[in-house]
């Protein structure tokens, strides 16, 4: 076991604020595709096209469609071991919260109890009108695009770009960032922000970064303490083995 791991353990064992910061990439042993990169979601359907509040506000129906070809696309993942070493930590104290990009519920479906959704929950819709939450549901396809009862345009329950994150969201990442010991990032490419700003605050908070990814980013040339290279589905549960066996 390399360097960096015996490290990230001993910081895990310390910790007593930890947090993890998870993008595409620990979805991505699930069979979810991330959004750059070969193979990406956004080089099939650009994101200026499929992917911003404007684009969806003129062309509902296209939008739509997309969103049901994608809904088909991801049908039936189930959370991979990244998943389940995140929750696996938090049951043993060492971790406080996950604050995810994603937003396809596979934290909570391993097992992770405090989870903040940056970028909202794909299982649910919401009327930009009356504001009334639902669960996505093949009804939806009846009519494209679909509208509430109170007639007002439906929307999955995500953040689109150009649009506001929910306030909550922000307000309890940053004051977890700000007293955070260890920050574990895993799986993002660190180019969309405030997500990406959050381990940096961590690190000015004196938090030590361990970061999980298949390669090197901007974050491990910049603020990482601790890299594990590999799939995070492999990786993590190492280090999980790794922080059980230091505290036995
Ligand atoms: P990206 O697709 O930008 O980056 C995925 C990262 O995961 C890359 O750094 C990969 O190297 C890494 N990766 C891939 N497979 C992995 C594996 N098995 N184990 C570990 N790492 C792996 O996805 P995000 O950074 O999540 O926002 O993207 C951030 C945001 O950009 C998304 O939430 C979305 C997108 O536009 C909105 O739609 C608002």
């Amino acid at each position: 076991m390399n360097d960096a791991y015996e490290k990230a353990a001993a910081a895990l064992r310390r910790a007593r604020r930890a947090i993890a910061v998870t993008g595409a990439g620990v979805s991505a042993e699930s069979g979810i595709p991330t959004f750059r990169g070969a193979g990406g979601i956004w080089t099939k359907y650009p994101p200026e096209q499929y992917a911003t509040l404007s684009a969806f506000l003129d062309h509902p129906a296209d939008f739509w469609q997309f969103w049901h070809e994608l809904q088909d696309s991801v049908g039936g993942v189930q959370p991979n071991p990244a998943h389940a070493a995140l929750a696996a930590l938090e049951q043993m104290g060492r971790l406080q919260a996950v604050i995810t990009q994603n937003i396809d519920n596979l934290h909570q479906n391993a097992g992770s109890r405090r989870v903040i959704e940056y970028h909202g929950n794909a299982r649910y819709v919401v009327c930009l009108d009356c504001g009334r939450r639902a669960e996505y549901s093949l009804d939806l396809r009846e009519t494209t695009p679909p509208h509430c009862v109170c007639r007002g345009l439906i929307k999955p329950d995500v953040v689109l770009f150009g649009e506001m994150l929910s306030p909550d969201a922000l307000v309890e990442s940053d004051a977890l960032a700000n007293r955070a010991d260890v920050v574990i990032i895993v799986g993002t490419s660190a180019q969309v922000y405030p997500a990406a700003a959050i381990p940096v605050t961590a690190k000015r908070a004196g938090a030590f970064v361990i970061e999980a990814n298949i390669e090197p980013t901007d974050f491990t040339r910049s603020i990482t303490d601790a890299f594990l290279e590999g799939p995070a589905g492999e990786t993590l549960p190492k280090l999980v083995e790794m922080v059980k066996g230091e505290e036995s």
